[in-house]
């Protein structure tokens, strides 16, 4: 089967289909964001949002961070339920990480500590942990900051 591309967002309707899938799914059900609050985080200036899409269907989408106090930073990662546990996943995570590896020696990305299932997927990708950020987003629950590096910031 030939896989589907992954290219940047085009289109307000794609965003849309992108908020959507966001809203419906944990962890974002769980944290308390709507839609119109999903589709802001998906149309914040300057982060950069990678889909896969099929047919005027967007199946799964990443948005990296390129600025901040951690640059690379993976903020949302989310496929499609009808297509999980197909591959889509690991690819948007590789794609992101051929892109920040580009321009920085490091790839953040945090998992909440009730998606045990998400952390299991970046750990077997290779990323460590850094720390816990207790009771971050909503009280009770943390976000497990991970990261996959290539070298330091300013190698010898
Ligand atoms: C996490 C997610 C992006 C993985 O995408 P995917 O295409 O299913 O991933 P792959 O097929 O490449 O890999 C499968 C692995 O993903 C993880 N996974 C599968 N379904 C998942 C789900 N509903 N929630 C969280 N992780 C899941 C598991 O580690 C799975 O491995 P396993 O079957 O051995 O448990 C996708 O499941 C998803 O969008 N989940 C809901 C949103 C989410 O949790 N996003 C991450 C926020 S930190």
């Amino acid at each position: 089967m030939e896989t589907i591309a992954i290219r940047p967002l085009a289109t307000a309707d794609e965003a849309r289909q992108c908020a959507q899938m966001m809203c419906t799914t944990d962890p974002w059900i769980t944290i308390g964001r709507g839609f119109e609050e999903c589709l802001g985080i998906v149309k914040i200036p300057g982060r950069e949002v990678y889909v896969s899409e099929e047919n005027g269907q967007v199946r799964g989408f990443v948005i990296v961070n390129m600025g901040g106090a951690f640059i690379g930073y993976i903020q949302i990662l989310c496929v499609h339920d009808s297509v999980r546990g197909t591959g889509l996943g690991t690819r948007l995570i590789r794609f992101a990480e051929e892109r920040i590896f580009r321009e920085a020696p490091n790839v953040f990305i945090c998992a909440s500590s009730f998606n045990p299932r998400a952390r299991a997927l970046y750990e077997r990708l290779g990323y460590q942990l850094v720390g816990e950020l207790k009771d971050f987003v909503i009280a009770g629950e943390s976000e497990i900051l991970l990261r996959k590096t290539i070298g330091p910031l300013r190698p010898k």
